[in-house]
């Protein structure tokens, strides 16, 4: 009787327990069955007539169709853009620009909710992130610029600073709303008229926000955004009329736009890719620091630049540290992205499914010893289980290459020396984390550490006001804080 009952109550002691599914409400939202371009403030269908379909990457199922635009789509929306600047947006006195930007702030604040859902369902990120950082952070990245709009000039006292002109810019699919708010809301707030292109895997959330920004009623042509794949990509790069170009994305497309744009007057910033050092020392508080960890490589799929995907362990620590992490991962559920209890949702995509699953193969062919949690993965849709690796080397291409998926290689380290070599040891530089009870250790790690953002005791931390970038092949320039709008401006006389 008693086992019966323990058995209806779905208990599992050999893991932790089950939860009774608390999948998200879809009723509130409203999905068209096709979306067009958002060009000079009113949707448009493409020239080409062309259209593809984006799919849920947890169901494999079609959600909409959205419009392919080709270079006359592009070009049109540089037009409006270009338009825009010269007879409104330019002229417009500052503060008027900051209501604006307050305005689509407050109502990416009241829509929130439909944005978590359709994040979740067009990327497959689990539905607890996108309502808990990424839309959040996408309206605070508006909030925090708006107010920079008319305060620019008191950051080069006794200088003017100007917007460029029209930007361009192109960002991935790990963090479709945000990254969209990361490129828009500086451009905009510094006096920039914007033609912005999602990733073809999730284009959903950005043309939610255009529907935002024509509800605030900013003025028509001051945020273009086209949808497409490379090939549109590429058409905003070359288009001559553009001023600058913000690229989010792997480090192969990075390069490629480089190569494009050398010549020409336009100004770039890179965002591209990562292979973070999270580094842990004996004296850390190792709970604490398995919990980051886990945080740092399992969030989002490991579908983040940053991603903590190296793990330095002290020699010391090593196997209280490895066996807590297998621990921990055993209790992770993967699954239905919109499920509240679910802690790694769906891979972004088939292709990158496959990705990661070659790397698996490379890893173990190395000599690596893979361990993966032994939880349940749904048969329908893209999932992959937390991986660990260990008994891999500085050399082996797990180590040194970017997997954009939840899987981490563990190394360890005797000295502190040793460790900032080997951390360093890497083309990428985009972050990292240090996990000491020692202020002092922090210290020199952070200095040394060839990264853009080191984080102490804690990782994947963000915030508006704080500037976001890489070193070597993770790219040129910054995003965030008042470092991340002076990329859109020139300061003059
Ligand atoms: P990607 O770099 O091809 O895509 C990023 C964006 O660039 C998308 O909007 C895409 O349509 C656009 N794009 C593609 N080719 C272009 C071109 N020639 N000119 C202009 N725009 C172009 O990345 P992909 O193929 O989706 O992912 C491949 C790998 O890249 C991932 O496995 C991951 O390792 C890395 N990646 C890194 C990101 C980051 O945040 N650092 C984000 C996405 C991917
Ligand atoms: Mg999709």
């Amino acid at each position: 009787m008693a086992k019966k009952k323990l058995k209806d109550l779905k208990v599992n002691f050999n893991t932790s327990w089950e939860y009774a599914p608390a999948p998200e409400s879809k009723d509130h939202v409203k999905i068209n069955d096709r979306y067009d371009l958002f060009i000079n403030g009113k949707f448009t269908a493409p020239q080409s007539g062309k259209y593809f379909d984006t799919i849920n990457p947890a169901t494999e199922k079609k959600i909409a169709e959205i419009a392919d635009a080709s270079a006359e789509d592009v070009n049109m929306a540089v037009v409006a853009a270009r338009k825009a600047y010269d007879n409104v947006w330019s002229k417009l006195p500052a503060k008027e620009r900051g209501k604006y930007i307050y305005r689509i702030a407050r109502i990416i604040q009241e829509r929130a909710r439909e944005f978590a859902v359709i994040e979740s369902m067009d990327g497959g990120k689990p539905i607890r992130e996108s309502r808990d950082v990424d839309v959040p952070l996408a309206a605070a990245h508006f909030f925090y610029y708006a107010g920079w709009a008319d305060k620019l000039d008191y950051a080069a006292p006794g200088k003017k600073v100007r917007p460029l002109g029209v930007a361009g810019q192109i960002i991935p699919w790990n963090f479709p709303l945000l990254m969209a708010a990361w490129k828009i809301a500086p451009a905009i707030a510094a006096g920039n008229t914007v033609v912005l292109k999602p990733a073809e895997t999730t284009s959903l959330t950005a043309l939610k926000l255009a529907e935002v920004i024509r509800d605030s009623g900013l003025p028509d042509g001051v945020v273009n955004i086209v949808t497409g794949a490379g090939v549109t990509g590429a058409a905003i790069v070359n288009h001559p009329d553009i001023n600058k170009i913000a690229f989010t994305g792997s480090t192969e497309v990075g390069k490629i736009i480089q190569r494009s744009i050398a010549g020409t007057n336009k100004k770039y910033t890179l965002e591209l890719g990562g292979k973070a050092a999270n580094i842990i020392f004996e004296d850390a508080a190792i709970d604490q620091a398995v919990e980051g960890i886990v945080n740092g490589i399992f969030f989002n799929q490991g579908h983040v630049c940053c991603a903590g995907s190296r793990l330095f362990v002290q020699e010391s620590i090593a196997e209280t540290v490895i066996r807590k992490l297998k621990d921990r991962m055993e209790t992770l559920i993967v699954g239905d992205p919109l499920d509240k209890n679910t802690d790694i949702g769906a891979i972004n995509s088939k292709d990158q499914l496959n990705k990661i699953k070659q790397y698996i193969k490379i890893g173990m062919n190395e000599g690596g010893t893979c361990y993966q949690s032994s939880c349940a993965i749904p048969t329908k849709g893209y999932f992959h289980r937390p991986t660990l690796f260990t008994n891999v080397s500085q050399s082996s291409r797990v180590v040194q290459e970017e997997i954009f998926g939840p899987v981490l290689a563990v190394q360890t380290f005797r000295t502190v020396e040793e460790v900032i070599e080997k951390a360093n040891n890497i083309p990428y530089g985009l972050s990292g984390g240090v996990w000491t009870d020692k202020g002092s250790k922090i210290f020199k790690v952070t200095s040394q550490l060839r990264a853009g953002v080191v984080w102490a005791n804690t990782y994947n931390k963000f915030d508006p006001t704080s500037p976001f970038g890489g070193y070597k092949e993770s790219g040129v320039g910054r995003e965030g804080g008042l470092h991340g709008v002076m990329p859109y401006v020139k300061i003059e006389n």
